[in-house]
């Protein structure tokens, strides 16, 4: 029998502040991994400039690109497809990449798919874990998201609950500027909770009535406000560890609770995390304990494929491209996307 010949993707990546391109074979094996990130830039106005993002991404875009190549050792000769990332996130980030895809599409003659970026998000468990198939539940945790998702197959995905306010890295990013330890929150909060006390101060955990798996945090990035201004007018110290510890055990008993409920209802025997907010270390050691105690599997992508990249998007749009899916020139970016949607 005639070996089956690989099949490579472009996989392209400016839906917010990072500029990423990466080469991914047959879906699963990442062959490079470029990553611009505009953290440092952002960091002084305490959180993401929209516009300041897109001219970022255009300055980078090309060079990223290149450099995915190289690393893989191929050029756009081997690859067969490209895939973009066309939303949601920053229209003008968004713009850049699509723009980009397009313009090698068109110039090299290959097939382009757009990706949706959540979808990126949940496909990067695919890279570390070849055993990992549909069907199972993933929980999609990032600064822009909060969503719990049944993965039905490739491509095909139902949403069971998903934030009503903050996105649970929002509400990180939040929490961590309001105690000073600037932006982005996340990994500061998780590394500072390590030397605070989860269980010194008491914060709400809310629930939607009438939508067990949906999340809310405002509430509670609200109460932790109040705490601060509380201490701050009683001239109480504050011990930021204890915060940071016991408001990071608030988001997390939520998250773990709501996804062992799906579990319980559903049956899954397969469990995922993805995005930004899937490398906190408290989340990872929680939900694997909560998954042990059920006995099914746990997966998480490495913290390098949580936060935005490209191979994400490159497995994601091999599993589109595999199906059938292409797009035209007339490809646009969508701010505001719905999981499963296709425009
Ligand atoms: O997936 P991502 O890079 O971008 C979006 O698609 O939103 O996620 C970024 C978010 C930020 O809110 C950041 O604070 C959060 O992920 N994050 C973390 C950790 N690392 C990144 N949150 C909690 N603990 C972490 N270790
Ligand atoms: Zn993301």
């Amino acid at each position: 029998m005639e070996a089956q010949k690989d099949i490579l993707i472009l996989g392209i990546e400016s839906s917010c502040d990072e500029t990423a391109a990466s080469v991914v074979k047959n879906g699963r094996t990442v062959l490079s991994n470029v990553i611009s990130s505009q953290i440092e830039l952002h960091k002084l106005y305490g959180g993401v400039v929209p516009e300041i993002a897109s001219r970022k991404h255009i300055e980078k875009i090309n060079q990223v690109i290149c450099e995915a190549l190289d690393d893989a050792r191929v050029t756009l000769d081997d690859v067969d497809a490209i895939a973009v990332t066309y939303g949601p996130g920053l229209v003008g980030a968004l713009l850049v990449g699509v723009a980009e895809a397009k313009a090698i599409s068109f110039a090299r003659n290959l097939p382009l798919v757009g990706v949706h970026h959540i979808e990126g998000h949940i496909s990067a468990n695919y890279i570390e874990h070849p055993d990992l198939e549909p069907p199972f539940a993933c929980l999609v945790v990032s600064g822009g998201h909060t969503h719990l998702v049944v993965v039905k197959d490739y491509g095909k995905y139902e949403i069971l609950g998903r934030t009503r306010d903050d996105a649970a890295g929002e509400a990180f990013d939040k929490v961590a500027r309001a105690i000073g330890l600037g932006y982005p929150g996340g990994p500061k909060i998780d590394r500072l909770a390590k030397e605070g006390n989860s269980e010194a101060i008491s914060f709400p955990k809310a629930h939607v009535a009438d939508s067990p798996y949906d999340f809310s945090f405002s509430g509670l990035k609200s109460a932790v406000l109040n705490y601060l201004n509380g201490c701050k007018m009683k001239n109480q110290p504050i011990v930021e560890a204890d915060v940071a510890a016991s408001f990071q055990k608030a988001v997390v008993d939520v998250l773990v609770e709501h996804s062992m409920w799906a579990i319980d209802e559903y049956g899954f025997d397969k469990f995922a995390i993805a995005g930004g907010v899937a490398s906190n270390s408290a989340l990872r050691e929680a939900m694997a304990a909560a998954c042990r105690k059920k006995k099914i599997a746990f997966y998480h992508p490495s913290p390098v494929f949580c936060t935005d990249n490209a191979a994400m998007i490159g497995v994601a749009g091999y599993y589109e491209y595999i199906a059938g899916t292409r797009n035209g020139l007339d490809l646009n970016a969508v701010p505001n996307l719905k999981l499963g949607e296709r425009l």
